[in-house]
């Protein structure tokens, strides 16, 4: 159970945050300090179990961000702490959706009652799980990583999944434009710029939507705009991301700098990208021997090699050999129908639906999405069994 705590006062905050880790040990706890105006912020990119509103009781009419709330995520619990309150307040709090109203200061045991209850209630839904982070990296320039990526996307679009791809190449990202022919109005700096009113309907509304659900956020302008964009930037706008995406598609730029090393942390799966020509196999084991001093686990990588021709001078076994990593993804080399689908900004899915390379990235697709069970399941088990 993921419980965040919310108030103007850090005061009250710390002794609030001191019982709750006393009460109620092993519960997720996160404490945010500011007012009303943040609360939806919070909420969103939290997304927690058990929202605890402090000292906020004066205003009926500031109720409107905690009705938002309670409305959207209906999953998230709001306990109000109240010191002095009129009774039109508590009528008007309860009909904004407030679970419960508990007198302040809070003391341990109101917490822990309240907090029991609020988990004996929950008990039986299930919390829908988090997206899953897809990360792209080339491991040098024009190794298909920002194709694959954005195209990989699609892929996962059209199996009916909520997909949002983010460009955090600083510099020179051009993800949108393998999908898209016009220039975005909002990206990634501008959200960055925003973090702190930054929600659900915030996000959705900065993406460049290639497909009711493929959004893309674009990189930012200019290297100006690019400074803009912090490591800590990146927790909340991924924690928002995976709270309402099923897949979160990052293109990350090979300059290991403190931005992209956040996003490969956070990441579930890293697909390094490379080709089979020496400089490439150079850059690709240096990237390698960087994850591993990140303490990465080896299943988190999965090694990708790009416009792969089984005639070529460096076969697959000499990638496996020199790289000591199995089970490597293969992509083929199509040249003419790839430099269309990227020259028309159309996936390649549209474009040549039947391609070795769109063939390709629907395999790799595949066993990312979860499977229905299969209609004729009774018959099949019953054979199992036989
Ligand atoms: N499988 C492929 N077959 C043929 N050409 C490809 C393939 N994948 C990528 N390309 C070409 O390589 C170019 C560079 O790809 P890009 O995704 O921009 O690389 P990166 O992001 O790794 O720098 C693309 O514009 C595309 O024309
Ligand atoms: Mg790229």
């Amino acid at each position: 159970m993921k419980i965040v705590v919310i108030s103007p006062s850090a005061r009250s905050l710390e002794t609030i945050g001191a019982y709750l880790r006393e009460e109620a040990a092993g519960r997720d706890i996160v404490l945010a300090e500011g007012g009303m105006g943040k609360l939806r912020a919070v909420a969103e990119q939290q997304r927690p179990d058990v929202l605890i509103v402090d000292g906020m009781c004066r205003d009926v009419e500031e109720l409107g961000p905690l009705e938002y709330v309670t409305i959207h995520h209906p999953r998230t619990m709001v306990v109000m702490l109240c010191s002095n309150h009129t009774p039109e307040f508590l009528i008007n709090a309860m009909r904004a959706g407030v679970k419960e109203v508990l007198p302040a200061p809070a003391t341990r045991e109101s917490l822990r009652a309240a907090i029991a209850r609020i988990a004996a209630k929950q008990g039986a839904g299930q919390a829908r799980p988090p997206g899953q982070i897809l990360a792209f990296i080339a491991c040098k320039g024009g190794s298909g990583a920002t194709f694959l990526a954005t195209n990989l996307g699609w892929q996962l679009a059209a199996a009916g999944e909520s997909v949002l791809l983010i460009d955090f190449n600083l510099q020179f990202g051009d993800a949108v434009l393998f999908l898209h022919d016009r220039k975005p109005e909002q990206n990634l700096a501008d959200v960055a710029r925003n973090v702190q009113r930054l929600d659900a309907s915030l996000l959705a509304a900065s993406l460049v939507r290639v497909a009711p659900n493929y959004g893309i956020l674009a990189a930012p302008e200019d290297p100006g705009q690019a400074m803009e964009v912090k490591p800590e930037h990146v927790d909340a706008l991924l924690g928002l991301a995976v709270a309402n995406y099923r897949f979160v598609v990052v293109d990350v730029g090979r300059i290991l700098d403190a931005v992209t090393l956040r996003v490969l942390d956070k990441a579930d799966r890293i697909f390094p990208v490379l080709q089979t020509t020496l400089p490439f196999m150079r850059d690709a084991n240096r990237l390698l021997t960087v994850f591993r001093s990140l303490g990465y686990a080896a299943e988190k990588i999965g090694l990708v090699v790009n416009r792969y021709e089984k005639s070529g001078d460096l076969t697959l076994a000499d990638v496996e050999r020199t790289l000591g990593i199995g089970d490597i993804r293969t992509v083929p080399n199509s040249y003419a129908a790839v430099a269309a689908a990227v020259n028309r900004g159309t996936p390649i899915a549209k474009v040549a639906r039947g391609n070795p390379v769109a063939r390709a990235i629907e395999d790799f697709a595949q066993p990312l999405v979860p499977q229905p069970e299969a209609a004729a399941g009774w018959l099949e088990r019953l054979l199992k069994r036989a």
